[in-house]
């Protein structure tokens, strides 16, 4: 019997032998796994140890994609707004263009406060406020020394308030102390901020019916667009402005999406300062949105980290230095993502880097008068600088 069983072992039919065969425990429990796996057949045996375990790392790797993708499914859009045509011609007189809108001319602007929460960007604050200051009364920002995700961070602002001598005396600064809770949602610290920048602007002085100018520095509304809501009557008491995307610089024109910037006539005791949809009217080609438009590459690491999304960070090396760089001149997705988008047709259609732009028409003024200081603003200078 035991002659037989040690024989036949040489031959390959392992089950037939082994199967019922007495042995020792662990001997035993081999041989019967052996037994099992020798009942499936080669496709199964691939789908077990291949395909399945492939799928896992797929969807570890590319859970998030999946799930934008599938976005369309599980999310309608939200109501589209109603678009307000926006008529504008340097050589054409502010009466007719608020008749164009079916607006009256005052007698005299009315007042506009421009307020914003300060993180780090520099830069574009600089080309936000050269672009309004002709026609803002005061500007209103408030820093925090804590990121919307709980992170201690410098007093940029502060510290660089002397490049801001051009606001000073329309400028009201506010500071305020994080509150660094752990493990905390960063909307909730988000939107702590904005509360406190309601005060900010009553100590601003602001009153009823001056423009409030409700946006992220990064949001940037054209001159001409505040010139012509301060001038013309019966504007609406919220509108919304529609800005063209932009990603990393002006060479990199995603589309005309942008509409959480908005501007109100201001209500006290009813405005709220907030970056959400307030109303259904949205002005047409009002201005621009740079996204991560950033000077340094320690800047584009420092706001990945700190602000709302940091979630999307999910392996280190999306924070690696020539990653970074070479993204940035791909106009790639600094987090790997897919178009946030609520159909297939407009997922498909921007899928892959955002094709460049050679146009520099239309653009803030204050960057073209300084191209040089802005080079990587504009087409063709994709590569930051080191620092
Ligand atoms: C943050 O700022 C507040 C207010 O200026 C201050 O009281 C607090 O000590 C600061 N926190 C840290 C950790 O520096
Ligand atoms: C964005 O708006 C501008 C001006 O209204 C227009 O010329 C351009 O074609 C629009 N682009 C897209 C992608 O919608």
């Amino acid at each position: 019997m035991s002659e037989g069983y040690y024989n036949s072992k040489k031959t390959d039919d392992i089950c037939g032998d082994v199967c019922g065969q007495q042995g020792s425990r662990a001997a035993l429990s081999m041989s019967r796994l052996r037994c099992v796996l020798r009942g499936l057949d080669f496709k199964t045996l691939i789908f077990l140890f291949v395909v399945i375990p492939v799928s896992f790392f797929f969807i570890y790797l590319h859970g998030q994609k999946i799930s934008y993708f599938l976005r369309p499914l599980w999310e309608s859009p939200p109501k589209p707004f109603h678009e307000i045509p926006h008529y504008y011609h340097d050589n054409v007189p502010m009466e007719t263009l608020c008749k164009l809108h079916g607006w009256g001319i005052r007698e005299s602007p009315r007042r506009v406060f421009d307020a914003v929460l300060f993180n780090n960007e520099v830069d574009m604050l600089t080309i936000r406020w050269k672009e309004m200051h002709p026609y803002v009364s005061e500007f209103v920002i408030l820093e925090s020394n804590s990121t919307f995700t709980g992170l201690l961070k410098p007093l940029f602002f502060a510290s660089s308030r002397d490049d801001f001598k051009f606001v000073e005396s329309r400028l009201t600064y506010g500071v305020i102390g994080g509150r660094f809770k752990k493990d905390e949602n960063p909307f909730v610290e988000e939107a702590y901020q904005r509360v406190a920048l309601d005060k900010l602007l009553r100590i601003a002085g602001i009153e009823d019916d001056d423009l409030l100018i409700m946006s992220d520095v990064d949001e940037i509304p054209s001159a001409h667009t505040i010139n012509l809501l301060r001038w013309c009557d019966d504007i609406p008491p919220i509108l919304h402005l529609q800005l063209r995307n932009y990603l990393y610089s002006f060479e990199f024109f995603l589309d005309n999406e942008s509409w959480r910037a908005s501007v109100h006539r201001y209500q006290t005791g009813k405005t709220r300062y907030a970056h959400y949809r307030q109303a259904d009217v949205l002005l047409s080609d009002a201005g621009w949105h740079c996204s991560f438009c950033f000077r340094h590459i320690s800047e584009f690491i420092f706001k990945m980290k700190a602000y709302s999304h940091n979630d999307r960070v999910r392996f280190a090396h999306y924070l690696n230095r020539k990653r970074i760089q070479d993204v940035i001149c791909e106009g790639a997705d600094l987090f790997d993502m897919l178009p946030e988008e609520y159909t297939f047709k407009e997922i498909i259609g921007k899928l892959g880097p955002i094709p460049h732009s050679y146009s520099a028409v239309h653009l803030p003024s204050y960057l073209l008068d300084n191209a040089e200081k802005y080079k990587f603003l504009l087409p063709g200078n994709c590569k930051r600088e080191s620092g």
